[in-house]
This record gives structure tokens, sequence and C-alpha cells, in this order.
């Protein structure tokens, strides 16, 4: 399934854009492009001490708890979005956690695309996708602490910080997003 997104945006200081957003499946045919994105500055940062995914084992694994999706601008892909279950979620990440939730991962790979609203465009996608669901009451995020730049981006989502948390070395906060606060963020 792919979705899509058209918005014409002007990020600060420089002139309007159409963004075309589409959200896809990630396939073995994205391992190389992930792998590059991988070994990126920023992309590190924001990983905190988790790993990177092992992208050749995980790509080709077809799970009913996560999906792998690359986010597509203009038919460029820009970015990648993980959507998972986390109560369900196999490595048991989140811990004892209600059902009900989705946790979502979020990054740009090139640095040159990072602030032109192409994250915006992305959340709006994962969010609707998400709450397509009805069984799913609200969405988590975990940003590091001293990913500033995240959390405010998460904040201007309507995403609400409700625990701070280590995730083993990771000293992050928890946001969550719930149903309501959605419909209210969109309108
Ligand atoms: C977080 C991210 C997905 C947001 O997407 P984006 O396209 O840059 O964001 P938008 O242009 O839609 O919105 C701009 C806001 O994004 C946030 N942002 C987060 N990291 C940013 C970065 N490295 N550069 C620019 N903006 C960033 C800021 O809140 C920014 O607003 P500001 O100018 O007031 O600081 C993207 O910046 C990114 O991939 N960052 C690196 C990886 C990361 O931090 N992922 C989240 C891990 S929890």
């Amino acid at each position: 399934m792919t979705q899509q997104s058209l918005t014409k945006v002007c990020p600060k200081g420089s002139v309007s854009e159409l963004i075309d957003m589409r959200l896809r499946s990630a396939s073995a045919a994205d391992l190389a492009l992930l792998r590059y994105w991988d070994a990126k500055p920023h992309v590190i940062a924001a990983r905190g001490e988790d790993g990177s995914f092992d992208w050749e084992s995980e790509l080709p694994r077809r799970l009913d708890w996560r999906e792998l999706l690359i986010a597509e601008n203009n038919g460029r892909s820009i970015g990648f979005i993980q959507i998972i279950d986390p109560a369900r979620e196999e490595t048991h990440y989140w811990g004892r956690i209600e059902s009900g939730l989705r946790a979502v991962d979020i990054w740009i790979g090139e640095e040159a695309d990072l602030g032109h609203g192409y994250g915006t465009q992305m959340m709006h996608l994962a969010l609707g996708r998400c709450f397509a669901e009805d069984v799913v009451k609200a969405v988590l995020v975990d940003p590091l602490l001293s990913n500033i730049r995240a959390r405010r981006f998460y904040a201007r989502l309507g995403f609400e910080p409700v625990e701070h948390r280590m995730f083993g070395a990771d000293d992050c906060l928890v946001y969550r997003l719930s149903r309501q606060a959605w419909r209210v963020a969109k309108s």
C-alpha cells in the first residue's frame, strides 16, 4: 500500500516547493541506500547507542507487527520510517506495554534534505497509517533527551512528553500522541 501527501510548503527563507510525499515498503533493492544513510553523522547521532539495523537480514522479513517504509518525495527516496506494535515487537525493546499502541522511528538520509518540511509530511503519512487501524489509541516516539530539534519536531506535531526513560545506555524522552490529540492537531 502506498500513501500520498501533496503539500505546498515554504521553508524558512526559501521559495515555496511542492512536496509530493509517498510511503512505500522498503525492499532488498533499498539495501545500499539504507547502509549509506546509516553512515551519515546526523543519523548516527540520533540513534544513540542503538546499533544500526542488519538490513540484509531485516529487509526480506515480513512481520505483522512491523512496517519498514521508504519515503519518496517527487519519486526520490529521501528517508526511512519504521512502525512497530511495541507490545508485539520481538526484542521487547519497550518492555511490558499495553496493546493498542504503535511506535515510530524516522530519519531523513541526506543532510541537505533536513529542515525542508519533508519530515513533517512523512510523519503525517505515518500517523495516518497508524490511526487507520481502529485498535490504535496512541503513537509513541522515543528521541534521545539530547535530540532537542527532533523533540521540538514531535511537539509541533502534537506529541506530549510522558516519560523520561533509559533504553539501554540511551537517555530518552518518550512522547505520546493520542488519537484524540492527533484529530485536533490535524484539524
Ligand atoms: C527529525 C526529522 C525527521 C525532522 O524532519 P525535517 O524534514 O528535518 O523536519 P521539518 O523540516 O519537517 O521540520 C523542521 C523541524 O524539524 C526538526 N529537526 C530535527 N532535526 C533537524 C535537523 N537536523 N535539521 C533541521 N531540522 C531538524 C526541528 O524541530 C525543525 O524545526 P526548527 O527549525 O524549528 O528547529 C529530521 O530532521 C531528521 O531526520 N533528523 C535526524 C534524525 C533524527 O533526529 N530522527 C529522529 C530520531 S527520534
